[in-house]
């Protein structure tokens, strides 16, 4: 699948975003190894800390479906038609180590404009299982 095919489901996703406080709507789009693509939006809440983001959404679903290898996931963000690059937060990035190699890839977009990053890239020097 290509990194343009994986954003337009991430662009879906967004659309079912619940975001009532923030008015942000995110969408993420993450490829398992097995081919499988886990779609997550962000879910806020009215106590605010419970939130979660697109991007744990869709890594939650996988693993809690047994899916735990990942090849990259697509993230689109904005209040209206999204036309900045959204970049994961720490705690999705952190969630992301947690399952994820060096170059697992990340790719970032909105309509016009697709980035992509390693994960070594935007989470260098990270915690890991195998720092325990
Ligand atoms: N959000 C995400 O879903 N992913 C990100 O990468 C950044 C932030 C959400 C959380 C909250 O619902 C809204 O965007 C504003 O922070």
């Amino acid at each position: 699948m290509t990194d343009r095919e994986l954003m337009l489901l991430a662009e879906d996703a967004r659309l079912k975003s619940y975001s009532p406080y923030s008015g942000f709507k995110v969408g993420a789009a993450l490829l398992a190894k097995s081919g499988k693509v886990y779609l997550g939006c962000n879910i806020e809440n009215a106590a605010y800390t419970p939130t979660n983001c697109a991007e744990r959404t869709a890594f939650f679903k996988a693993v809690s479906e047994g899916d735990l290898e990942f090849e990259k996931i697509a993230i689109v963000g904005g209040r209206d038609e999204p036309n900045e690059l959204v970049a994961p937060c720490g705690v999705c990035r952190q969630v992301m180590a947690e399952f994820c190699g060096d170059d697992f890839k990340v790719v970032l977009g909105n309509s016009k404009d697709l980035k992509v990053f390693s994960l070594k890239e935007i989470l260098p020097y990270s915690f890991t299982k195998s720092s325990l």
